[in-house]
């Protein structure tokens, strides 16, 4: 019977030399079936222990150890190299390959008209300006000459908050005509681009929020004259060389006189129309000077304000103004 013993090691031999043959993960658990599986050669020799007369027994049982232990650690080695050899590229890396381009992203259309607004007005020597989007009655309505019962005021549907002190959403940046005129002293030459809101339902020409332009200048002696030819030379930066401007009598509260401001170009004819309307202004109301604290004898000034999405889609073609807030790549990327 010692016989047993000495198979171990040709066995182990043989086992050795298949699961190092194997050439790939699926032939080394075939191998190993082979050899130390149920049925496998090793354990079947293993299973004839039994038969071994007893004084034979401890040696062969070590024996037998030893060498499931070399096995087990030949099969862990090859296991590893396979595995490796499995997860490396199959094709040599080429290092001369053109990386992965990353799309840049770019400015929104809004803010790149916003800028070209802001960019105009600065060579003109306007400064920006800013104020809360939350705001009080005061500010938005009541010392732009716009009392509660006016009827000016029905045509801005106001959000109101829940909210002591700022009860408002503003529903147009002249608030912050108000805001800057009572923390500084004139002369006063600012622009305010800034998002404003109205309880309107969203379609193709309307959106509860957009954004506006605010313009105010204050000094000693200033005419129509002045705020004709700031608004034709900021509409012909932004809109082109060709461009027309037109005023015609209006009426906002904070205004004496007002105006709508009316402008064509060749893009204005491109829409089947002569003018198109597309801004509001006047000269600055002696009551909204008193209301900031201004001597309205010793100085004036003019205002105006506009909407920067329907500049905008004037500017690029643009006939649904949704398009601007729902930020489709597709959408952006023409811009
Ligand atoms: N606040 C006006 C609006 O939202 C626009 C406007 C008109 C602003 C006349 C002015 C102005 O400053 O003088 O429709």
């Amino acid at each position: 019977m010692s016989g047993i013993l000495d198979q171990i090691e040709p066995l182990k031999a043989a086992a050795t030399e298949a699961l190092r043959a194997a050439p790939d993960l699926p032939s080394l658990e075939n191998a190993k079936g082979a050899f130390l599986g149920p049925e496998g050669r090793f354990t079947t020799l293993m299973k004839q222990m039994g038969a071994l007369p007893r004084e034979e027994r401890p040696a062969a049982g070590k024996a037998f150890n030893a060498a499931k232990v070399a096995l087990d650690a030949v099969l862990a080695e090859c296991r590893d190299r396979l595995e490796d050899l499995a997860a490396a590229p199959k094709e040599p890396t080429d290092f001369t390959l053109p990386g992965r381009r990353r799309v840049l992203g770019r400015r929104h259309p809004l803010t790149q008209v916003t800028d070209a607004i802001v960019a105009a007005f600065r060579r003109l020597g306007f400064a920006v300006a800013d104020g809360p989007e939350g705001e009080d009655e005061r500010h938005c309505f009541d010392a732009l000459n716009t009392p509660a019962d006016h009827p000016a005021r029905d045509s801005h549907d106001t959000f109101y908050l829940d909210t002591p002190g700022r009860p408002l959403l503003r529903t147009h940046t002249s608030s912050v005509q108000i805001r800057v005129m009572e923390t500084q002293a004139p002369p006063i030459r600012i622009i305010v681009p800034g998002r404003v809101y109205r309880r309107d339902n969203a379609d193709a020409t309307h959106n509860p929020t957009f954004h506006q332009v605010e313009g105010l200048y204050v000094d000693e002696g200033v005419t129509v004259g002045d705020l004709k030819g700031t608004v034709e030379f900021v509409f012909r930066e932004l809109m082109g060389a060709d461009t027309k401007i037109r005023f015609r009598p209006h009426y906002f509260s904070y205004t004496e006189p007002s105006f709508e401001i009316d402008f064509s170009n060749a893009l204005v004819r491109k829409l089947g129309k002569d003018w198109l309307e597309i801004a509001g202004c006047g000269m600055v109301h002696p009551q909204v000077f008193e209301n900031v604290g201004y001597d309205p004898e010793r100085w004036s000034g003019w205002a105006f304000g506009f909407g920067i999405e329907r500049i905008a889609m004037i500017r690029y073609g643009i006939n649904d103004i949704r398009l601007f807030y729902e930020n489709d790549v597709r959408f952006l990327k023409q811009f």
